[in-house]
């Protein structure tokens, strides 16, 4: 099913007045959301169901919604607010980028293990790292990569909660995930950085939306130099410019050029476990999906190379996969039409 077919259930039902088939559609299209990379828009929708679903409960009606989906929330916890902690077995190993990138990500960390020697001499540390440009490019892998070089857990912030969570709470939350985060020694994590910007254009309350970018300005101000705080975003614009500022460095991820498709390609390839057809075949590819991001990139090589084994299982020569390229084809175009549907 696409977007649009769920979208088209969501309106039937609702002119139905089914609100159980409506709710399964709805979650439906959350989890379709997640998985096709719209997080942004999937927490949105959750925000929008929670918060129906807690004015139906306070007005005493019966609960809705399928409880495999449906996830109680306790008003005004800090777990709203964090999707997850985790630590990351990720490396430079993991990421491909240009040397510019790689540089910059290696200062970052420079200056952690460095930062007893930039203090003796009275220099601060950078601790707040922006990562912005197209989806699918590396922001959210190179936050896991950060976490698994510096060896530090991370506390993932789920900024688009902000929306249902108890408004007046939002700013002393964050105040805790902040202190929660340093006296751990954690990373903290704001991935979709720009949901705080989109929040206004549905959310009435201004003056709290203002309020929430004023304490998270606080706390960026008086973040202690140990701690970290990196924040990911495809559409930077959408982020307020006062924030924007607090960074003390930035990295674009842009998609990926010829250079970094190969190497990608190597990548996946397992440095030659897997094979293309020919030398030409494997430029063929590396041409023709110039302008996708990595996530898409990969996601045709690692289906195409499952297909390429399930179909050729008693056809390994020398212990070498072939990537069927009449395989890869079909699945490159697929991608194409999905990309341009959206
Ligand atoms: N630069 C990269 N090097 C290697 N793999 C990559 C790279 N970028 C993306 N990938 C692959 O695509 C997946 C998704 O990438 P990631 O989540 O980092 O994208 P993103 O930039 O955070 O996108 P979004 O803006 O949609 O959150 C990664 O887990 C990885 O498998
Ligand atoms: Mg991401």
């Amino acid at each position: 099913m696409s977007q649009f077919d769920y979208i088209k259930e969501i309106a039937k039902y609702g002119l139905e007045n089914d609100q159980q088939k409506l709710l399964f559609s709805l979650n439906e299209l959350i989890e379709y959301s997640k998985k096709t990379r719209k997080v942004n828009f999937a927490i949105q929708l959750q925000s929008i169901l929670k918060d129906v679903t807690k004015q139906r409960h306070r007005n005493g009606l019966t609960k809705i919604g399928s409880p495999i989906h449906y996830q109680p929330m306790v008003d005004g916890e800090v777990s709203d607010l964090i999707l997850e902690k985790l630590t990351s077995e990720y490396s430079f190993d993991n990421l491909v980028c240009s040397e510019q990138v790689r540089e910059q990500l290696h200062f970052f960390i420079k200056e952690h293990k460095s930062r007893k020697l930039l203090q003796k001499y009275d220099l601060p540390v950078s601790n707040k790292l922006l990562l912005h440009g197209t989806s699918g490019c590396g922001k959210t892998l190179a936050s896991y990569v950060l976490a698994g070089e510096l060896k530090k857990p991370m506390i993932v912030v789920n900024l688009g909660a902000i929306v249902s969570s108890k408004l007046g709470q939002t700013s002393k939350n964050l105040a805790k995930i902040f202190r929660k985060a340093s006296t751990e020694d954690c990373i903290l994590f704001f991935d979709e950085f720009d949901s705080l910007g989109k929040l206004r254009d549905y959310n009435q309350d201004h003056a709290e939306m203002k309020r929430v970018v004023n304490s998270l300005l606080q706390l960026f101000d008086y973040l202690p130099q140990t701690s970290i705080v990196i924040a990911a975003t495809n559409q930077k614009n959408m982020v307020d410019n006062a924030l924007l500022r607090r960074f003390d460095t930035s990295i674009e991820f842009p998609l990926p050029d010829i250079e970094n498709i190969k190497d990608l390609v190597r990548l996946v390839l397992k440095n030659g476990h897997f094979q293309f057809d020919s030398l030409n075949v494997l430029q063929e590819f590396v041409d023709s999906v110039q302008g996708l991001s990595y996530f898409s990139i990969k996601k045709i090589l690692i289906t195409a190379i499952k297909r390429s084994l399930f179909e050729r299982q008693n056809d390994i020569w020398e212990n070498k996969i072939i990537v069927q390229t009449d395989i890869w084809r079909e699945l490159l175009l697929k991608e194409k039409q999905e990309f341009s549907k959206d």
